[in-house]
């Protein structure tokens, strides 16, 4: 392919990203955005494998045929994992794929390093040296924080964060080795000498790993957003040790989108942005939690039914385990009769509901229930007084009063649904057990508060029989 095809194919996959980025902004356009992004990477693939030289490697085989395996491979593997993965374990594909981004970079800068363009010389060469440096940091940071990330979201490790004493001091310690390092590394890089760059890649992989395993259950929402943002910088990275312009802006794309994702799931969580990057911030007050009192008011379906047809003002709360239940299709066929009856149902989204940003949304979306009864949780949290019956679907953090009203609560200070102010609330669980961040809800025994033990969509199946007959 001619140098000008391939300029022109890298600004049109540029354009596609870009175009994929804005369509993925909104629920009503985000199939097109991601019909933009496939064909972008598409023409980006076509364009980066055909622009290259085949390099004979002897017997027959060229480096074509090695890409030609391994694209089949991990395509394959690919589109294994993403036909198997549960809807649940959505967050975990993604934390896993960030690891790859982050491995991709690392053995990119070691192939770069130990086969290193002999052309450059002088300043060139020195910031040659400098982009391979940077490029296995952030990969290797990404991808053992990625891997903690993905063993939080799954369960694999503990969700409690790790605070080791001295923790601040310890990650300074680490970067103040790191930029030493550098310094030995572009001395000595000329010479071959690959000793600062493996101490700096384990240094970096420990970085990764007490990165994330500072931060606790509740915050995980910014860190997944966090790390999306680092894959990004690591490609961009890549893009500048390979000299490819297109890997360096869909890098910078994915980097900033991300750290702009990072900053929203900050605000929604009333987190600061820095001491996320410190971390440790899980963790909150110092005193006791205060301990939860009171008495579990149940209910069954018939009840919950008649409930709702004495009721005028309705707001589902959606959380994880509607996701766990596949509920959603259930929920909006209540949503439906209700309607039918005359009433107002209207759904509460919280910013971090479920396990992925946007997961809720995408659930009722493919329930088909329509956007303009779907409202975030600023837009409806004053409302609560009027509403006659909230009914929380799997939540659990999301609704926790201890959030607003106890400041030792590891989740002090993050803005909640605040059904309790309205009228009954109907909690939707299988037992009493926490939610994501472990610890205890208020909500469940406040005088308010009917639970309607069993498998959500169980149970929503018994409301609807009941709303029907
Ligand atoms: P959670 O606090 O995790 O609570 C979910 C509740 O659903 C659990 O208490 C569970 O109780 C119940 N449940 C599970 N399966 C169920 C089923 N089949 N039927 C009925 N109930 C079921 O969820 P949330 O309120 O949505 O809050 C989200 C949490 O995840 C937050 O702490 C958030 O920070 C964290 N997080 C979010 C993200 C993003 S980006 N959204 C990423 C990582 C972490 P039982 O076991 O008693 O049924």
């Amino acid at each position: 392919m001619s140098h000008g095809l391939q300029t022109m194919s890298y600004i049109a996959a540029s354009i596609l990203f870009i175009l994929s980025l804005s369509g993925l902004s909104q629920q009503e356009s985000s199939r097109r955005g991601n019909y933009f992004g496939m064909i972008g990477m598409t023409i980006a693939i076509l364009a980066t494998v055909l622009s290259g030289s085949a390099t004979d490697l002897g017997n027959g085989l060229n480096s074509y045929h090695i890409l030609a395996i391994a694209l089949l491979i991990g395509g394959a593997i690919g589109a294994a994992a993403a036909l198997k993965v549960e809807m649940t374990q959505m967050p975990e594909l993604v934390a896993i794929m960030h690891s790859l981004v982050g491995m991709a970079a690392v053995l990119v800068g070691y192939a770069n390093f130990f086969h290193h363009d002999a052309n450059l010389i002088g300043a060139e060469q020195t910031i040659h040296i400098v982009e391979i440096y940077l490029g296995v940091f952030i990969g290797a940071v990404t991808f053992s924080g990625s891997v903690i990330a993905w063993g939080k979201l799954c369960g694999k490790f503990t969700g409690k964060p790790l605070l080791l004493p001295g923790r601040h001091v310890f990650n300074l310690l680490l970067l103040i080795a790191t930029i030493g390092l550098g310094y030995w590394f572009v001395q000595t890089a000329e010479l071959g000498d690959a000793t600062p760059l493996y101490i700096m890649t384990g240094i970096a992989l420990v970085f990764g790993v007490h990165m994330v395993m500072a931060i606790g259950g509740a915050d995980m929402p910014v860190v997944v957003s966090m790390l999306n943002s680092y894959s990004g910088w690591a490609a961009a990275a890549t893009g500048f040790m390979l000299n490819n312009d297109l890997l360096i802006v869909t890098g910078a794309l994915v980097g900033s989108s991300g750290a702009i994702l990072s900053y929203i799931m900050c605000h929604a969580m009333n987190r600061h942005f820095l001491s996320v990057i410190a971390g440790g911030f899980g963790s909150a007050g110092g005193g006791p939690v205060a301990e939860i009192t009171g008495e579990v008011n149940p209910i069954e379906a018939e009840e919950a039914a008649q409930l709702l047809k004495e009721s005028k003002n309705i707001v589902i709360i959606p959380g994880y385990g509607m996701a766990v239940a596949q509920a959603q299709h259930t929920v909006y066929e209540i949503t439906k009769l209700l309607t039918s009856m005359g009433k107002k149902v209207r759904f509460a989204i919280h910013p971090v509901a479920g396990r992925m940003p946007g997961h809720m949304n995408v659930l009722l979306a493919e329930a088909k229930v329509p956007y303009d009864i779907v409202f975030e949780m600023e837009e409806i949290n004053h409302e609560f007084p009027d509403v006659d019956v909230s009914i929380v679907i799997g939540a659990n953090d999301i609704v926790n009063p201890s959030a607003l009203e106890d400041p030792n609560s590891p989740i002090a200070g993050m803005p909640v649904i605040e059904c309790w102010k309205g009228g009954t609330t109907i909690a939707m669980k299988r037992s009493m057990a926490s939610g994501y961040a472990g610890i205890g809800n208020p909500l469940f025994v406040h005088e308010n508060t009917r639970m309607l033990f069993g498998d959500a969509n169980d149970r929503l199946q018994a409301v609807l029989k009941a709303l029907q007959g």
